[in-house]
């Protein structure tokens, strides 16, 4: 198969601005749906300016402006696309969308047709333009009023078929999110948000599972973004999470924050990330985090795997953690917290999607405990945060029925996947804590 040249400005949104710069020209070389290789050179008048940010941590730091000459970069790792490039693109949900738009076959069109095809609200503050002239693609985001119409035609994509004319503006939803479930990008109040839906297959009301499983881990301290549970008029559920790459600025304005994928970071390939670790998360936090930010980022990041130990979120892959570049402090942050979800199940014997600790990916807290230090953690802190976590996860079922309004046979049907701390190693956190 013959191989062709694929070429776009990259452009990033200013940190505190709703204006866009032309950050530098991509290339890839693409052959069928392959991406064989990617090449990227900053512009200088961007290396110029004070609040560049690297447009991918791992592959395009950035070169210093005084150098004057122009490099070209590849991706680390001898990865055939830049991680961030590949964040600001579809994955399963959004290509659906785009192939419906199109009426093409699943996963028939190019790697650079699915980037250019899913419109200029992406995840974080990339966007990809043919010239250094052209303005953001058209396209306004459906407003949370529009939700019935929106889960309507995300139905038909999900069976196959075509979205009516009176429901297209699905497509102008935010088809560049990733993930595999039925989502939008919609407004309320001037603020953007994921609408997540049910999928066809559920096994349970998961817009309501999931949001009340977000609302406990903020109960147990952990950084959640807003969120809301909606009952439509035509009887479906929907999730919302306020996004935490989308800023309020100055005249109704949302400024972008830049946003890479914990893959990302660590310049990985997706068939790696199973192989990966929490710890190798910690790392990076450690080598690249905002400066005075450090060990209140690797300390959320443990008190999430102890969480998703305990509720058996076994989904906790390099995709489904973030950072955000934080422009004051000249470094990444972790984002706060997403798609966490329990997994019912009857095994006894569980496993985590990231390493865990010495025990590898067993989903115990002694396990988690084993490598604190790693976390920049004493043992006896992990211990107690380990321990709030357990006795607050402990108490859920009370939480999801008298706080969260999640009806009786709702929990029944998830309760498998919630842990007794007891049969996890409870007693080893407690001969820590004393
Ligand atoms: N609150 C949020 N703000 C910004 N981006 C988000 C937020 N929640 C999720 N995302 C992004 O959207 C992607 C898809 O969302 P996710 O909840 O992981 O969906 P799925 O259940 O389909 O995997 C995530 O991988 C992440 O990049
Ligand atoms: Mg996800």
């Amino acid at each position: 198969m013959t191989s062709s040249e694929f070429q776009t400005y990259i452009f990033a949104y200013l940190p505190q601005s709703a204006q866009a710069v032309p950050a530098g020209k991509l290339t890839m070389i693409e052959s069928g749906t392959e991406v064989q290789a990617s090449q990227f050179g900053y512009g200088k008048r961007y290396l110029q300016r004070q609040d560049a940010y690297a447009i991918d941590p791992a592959s395009l730091a950035l070169q210093s402006a005084q150098d004057g000459t122009v490099q070209l970069y590849e991706p680390a790792n001898g990865l055939t696309m830049f991680g961030a490039v590949r964040d600001a693109m579809p994955d399963a949900w959004g290509r659906r969308v785009i192939e419906n738009k199109l009426k093409a076959q699943p996963n028939s069109l190019n790697e650079s047709q699915y980037l250019e095809q899913a419109g200029s609200n992406r995840l974080g503050a990339l966007d990809f333009r043919k010239t250094q002239t052209d303005n953001a693609q058209a396209g306004l985001l459906p407003d949370v009023q529009d939700l019935s119409y929106l889960v309507e035609a995300a139905d038909k994509i999900e069976t196959g078929e075509y979205v009516p004319e009176h429901l297209r503006q699905i497509f102008d939803a935010g088809p560049s999110m990733g993930g595999a479930r039925p989502k939008a990008v919609i407004t309320k109040n001037g603020m953007e948000y994921i609408a997540k839906f049910t999928a066809k297959d559920d096994a349970f009301n998961v817009p309501q599972i999931e949001r009340a499983t977000l609302e406990l881990a903020r109960l147990c301290g952990l950084d959640v973004p807003a969120t809301e549970y909606l009952w439509l008029a035509n009887n479906k559920p929907v999730m919302l999470i306020a996004r935490f790459d989308r800023k309020p600025g100055l005249n109704n304005e949302q400024y972008r924050t830049h946003t890479v994928s914990g893959l990302t970071m660590l310049g990985l390939h997706e068939s790696e990330s199973a192989n990966s670790s929490y710890v190798a998360l910690a790392d990076v936090i450690s080598s690249s985090g905002a400066k005075g930010f450090v060990q209140q980022d690797r300390k959320e990041l443990f008190a999430r795997m102890v969480f998703n130990i305990l509720v058996s979120n076994d989904d906790d892959h390099l995709r489904n953690h973030a950072f955000v570049w934080d422009d004051i402090n000249k470094g990444w942050r972790l984002s706060p917290l997403y798609d966490v979800l329990p997994k019912p199940q009857v095994a006894t014997e569980r496993y985590l999607h990231l390493s865990v600790g010495k025990q590898g990916r067993l989903a115990t807290l002694d396990n988690a405990l084993s490598m604190a230090g790693q976390f920049g953690l004493m043992d006896k802190e992990a211990a107690r945060i380990t321990n709030d976590i357990a006795m607050k996860t402990r108490e859920w079922r009370t939480f999801f029925e008298s706080e969260m309004q999640v009806p009786t046979a709702e929990c029944d049907k998830v309760k498998s996947a919630f842990r007794r701390p007891a049969d996890i190693g409870l007693d080893f956190v407690e001969k820590r804590l004393k």
